[in-house]
Formats: C-alpha cells, structure tokens, sequence
C-alpha cells in the first residue's frame, strides 16, 4: 500500500484571538496545511468559541483548506452557514447526529467535504454504515471543549483500528485525530494510523511555529 499523506491542521483554539489573521497567517508560512477551527456552543461542549462571520474571516486571511469541527447541537441547521462561510471539510459529532446519513448529505450538497467525528467513548463501528459517504474520519484523543488536555491513550486503538477498516474495505476517508498531539507522542500517533493531525497549544504555545511544524513532519513518518 502507498503510504499516506500526512498533513497537520493547526487548531486556532490556541492562537491569540486578538491577532487571529496574523497567527493564521505566521501558520500557513511556519508549513501547517490545514487550518483546524473549532466552534463550540456552551451546549453540546462546556466552552464557547466562534461562529460563521470568524470563519469567513479566516477565509479572506488564508489560502489554507479550512478545516471545521462542529461542537454545536443540531449541527444541520447550520451547515449552509459554515459552507458560506467557506468550510472545505464539516466535521459533524456522531453523538449530535440521529439522521446522520441526511447531515452528510447535506454537507456534501452544499459542496463541502463531510467528516465525523467521534468522542472518546463512542466506537468507531458505529461509523461502519456512513464510512463509503464519508471524505475523513476524526478521532478524538481529548474531550472535546478544551485545548491543552492530555492525549487520552485509547484512541491509539480507534486509530489503527479505523486504518485497518479503511484498508479491509478499500475506502479512501482520511483519518485524523484531535487533542493532546504533540512533538513528543506524533510519531507513535502517526505509526497508530492518524494521517491528519489537530494540533493546538502543540504549535501554538512554542516559541517558533515554523520549527515546530519542521520538527513534527520529522515525526509523522
Ligand atoms: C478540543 C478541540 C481541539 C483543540 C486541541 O475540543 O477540538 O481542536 O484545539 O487542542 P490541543 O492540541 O491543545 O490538545
Ligand atoms: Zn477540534
């Protein structure tokens, strides 16, 4: 098999809010090839964070694919907005999601790349029925709501489990994975089958962007 690509997706979450397109910006020259942007409703996930008009934003201050993780209940009344906004992938939380299958269709309609996203404790065979409609898979390695948490260890297994699945049934989803990467565990993350890695603090806490992405792609295999 070819080895796949990997790609790192910098997670806004961490960056300064108050200088967003500049920290967008200093990503996109430091090498990240995704922009990772996380909204969040205070319902769904204990946190807030953006809506639609940031994401345009982000769109005008960056030619990165952006890369939209949904924490929101009733994801589907806002898909419209988030692809007008200027989403590439729509990541959608399996656990907000009874119509699945409709939510992915919708994404797809409205000409964005449909992804889901699993919480810690939800398996990854619940996907078995939507993986051939899907562009990505992704795990989460935290709970999501916060950045700066701990890599929880059993997504290890959902990972080379969702590579072996992917591989078993020739289906081409991109697997990635979202909390607690960083420099020190992206290579045993890597060799566990992610191929699309959500870093936040991992990049943006350190001092020089760009030497940590080059030190990371040193990693990912
Ligand atoms: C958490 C978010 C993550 C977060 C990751 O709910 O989905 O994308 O930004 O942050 P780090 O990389 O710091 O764990
Ligand atoms: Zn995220």
């Amino acid at each position: 098999m070819v080895s796949p690509v990997k790609r790192i997706a910098a997670s806004i979450l961490a960056a300064d809010f108050g200088r967003l397109g500049d920290e967008v910006k200093a990503v996109e020259e430091a090498g990240a090839d995704w922009i990772h942007v996380d909204v969040m409703d205070g319902h769904f996930v204990p946190n807030l964070t953006i809506g639609p008009p940031v994401v345009a934003a982000l769109k005008r201050a960056t030619r990165l694919p952006l890369d939209v993780h949904l924490m929101i209940t009733n994801p589907e009344r806002y898909i419209g907005e988030y692809a007008k906004a200027g989403a590439t992938y729509i990541s959608v939380h399996q656990e907000t999601c009874p119509h699945l299958h409709a939510v992915v269709q919708d994404i797809r309609a409205h000409g964005c790349k449909p992804s889901v996203v699993l919480n810690p404790a939800t398996p990854f065979h619940t996907l078995d029925s939507i993986l051939a409609d899907i562009e990505m898979v992704l795990i989460m390695s935290v709970n999501p709501g916060f950045g700066g948490q701990s890599f929880i260890r059993s997504a290890l297994d959902k990972l080379s489990l969702a590579r072996r699945v992917k591989q078993e049934r020739g289906l081409d989803f991109l697997i990635e994975v979202d909390g607690g990467v960083k420099t020190a565990n992206l290579a045993e993350v890597s060799a566990a089958g992610a191929e699309v890695f959500v870093i936040g603090t991992g990049i943006f806490e350190t001092p020089s962007y760009h030497a940590t992405i080059q030190e990371m792609r040193g990693h990912m295999g």
